[in-house]
């Protein structure tokens, strides 16, 4: 729309919004100051020294007090600490210092904005390739993207995975005590592999990506995780890991980043045992674009437009579900490929969880 003197502007409304964007370049910028305070240990100090002054925090973390000064007082702006001006000091609320430094906590965001200021960081890449329509495949991130990922997604597979969705698949979970074969497929740096392994002792695990330097990473983190006795980690395509005979294939976040995730359903169709189960877990969105509209669906389609659809379009076929695919669109992928059971076993506000049964 061109703006010219026949258009009525509503400036009340033209203010709102203005003042709305405001409020959206300080979060932008706090993507980065998060990391910042993430990654000096500010939060952390913060969580265990109660209410200091800069300098008592900036003693604390070997950093420099203008810098810390400045950062505490971008943070209280946004109400991620509190500030007394009577005193000086500033202070870490206690939900604040669970969603901040607890990594046990399915609250944990570091590692959000982690991904998000990675997204931005790569993000000029991702415009040159939106020029040509080529893609930008999740091997040429950088650490904040590969690192950020592992550290968001993991605290939901903490608080659901073992307690919530395996036990709502049909009798997966008794098989996994028994001793199953599992392949968990696009498994990153491992943290849902590691996460099942070390709940069911009795089974066998490979975990699989084509992303070669993620596979290593996911093998340190098995080694430290001490179940290297029952995860082994294999650099393969979807379409192609190797082995058959598997009771589960998981494959979690992955699919909709996949080219061509038909050629991975049939392939996971071939190398299940006549009873097996896929289990897919995405991210949550509803079928139409009207029903995403609201914050969740905002962060996927921005991580999606930077992420998941280039993935996708960097790979042979190039189908790009985008992370907002929904279940109808998911459906149409697990039964074009021969499964003939499908049905959303659990979800969470983040996620969807799929079981596909040959
Ligand atoms: C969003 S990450 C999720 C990683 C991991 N599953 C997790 O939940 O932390 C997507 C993963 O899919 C992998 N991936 C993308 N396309 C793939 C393909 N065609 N075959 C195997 N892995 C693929 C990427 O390398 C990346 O590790």
């Amino acid at each position: 729309m061109s703006i010219d003197q026949h258009t009525e502007i509503d400036q009340d409304k033209l203010m709102q919004f203005v003042f709305r964007a405001v409020g959206e370049v300080g979060a932008t910028l706090n993507a980065a100051l998060v990391v910042m305070g993430d990654k000096l240990g500010l939060y952390q100090a913060l969580a265990e020294a109660g209410p200091v002054t800069p300098d008592q925090l900036a003693a604390r973390t070997g950093t420099a007090e203008r810098y810390v000064r400045e950062w505490l007082n971008a943070q209280a702006a946004g109400d991620f600490v509190t500030y007394e001006p009577e005193t000086g000091r500033y202070l870490l609320p206690p939900e604040q210092a669970m969603a901040l430094t607890d990594a046990s906590s399915p609250a944990y965001l570091p590692g959000f904005f982690q991904l998000a200021l990675g997204s931005v960081i790569d993000s000029p890449r991702i415009m040159e390739a939106a020029r040509s329509g080529a893609g930008f495949g999740w091997h040429e991130h950088g650490t904040d993207v590969l690192d950020g990922c592992e550290r968001f997604f993991r605290p939901g597979y903490n608080a659901n995975l073992i307690s919530q969705w395996l036990p709502a698949l049909d009798g997966v979970t008794g098989k996994l005590e028994r001793g199953a074969l599992v392949a968990d497929v696009g498994c990153g740096h491992g943290s849902s592999t590691i996460l099942m392994a070390q709940a069911f002792p009795a089974s066998a695990f490979v975990g699989t990506d084509y992303h070669d330097g993620s596979v290593k990473t996911a093998r340190r983190r098995a080694g430290d995780a001490a179940v290297g006795d029952r995860v082994r980690f294999e650099t393969a395509a979807a379409s192609a890991y190797a082995g058959d005979g598997y009771d589960l294939v998981t494959m979690f976040d992955c699919l909709h980043d996949m080219g061509d995730p038909l050629g991975a359903a049939r392939h996971v169709r071939g190398s299940l045992k006549p009873d097996g189960t896929w289990m897919i877990v995405e991210p949550y969105a509803e079928d139409r674009v009207e029903g995403n509209l609201n914050p969740v669906g905002r962060a996927y389609y921005a991580f999606s437009t930077l992420l998941c659809t280039p993935a996708s379009l960097s790979q042979e076929v190039g189908l790009a579900l985008g992370a907002q695919a929904g279940e109808a669109r998911i459906k149409d992928v697990v039964t074009a490929a021969g499964f003939t059971r499908f049905r959303r076993a659990a979800q969470t506000p983040f996620n969807l969880v799929f079981e596909a049964r040959p």
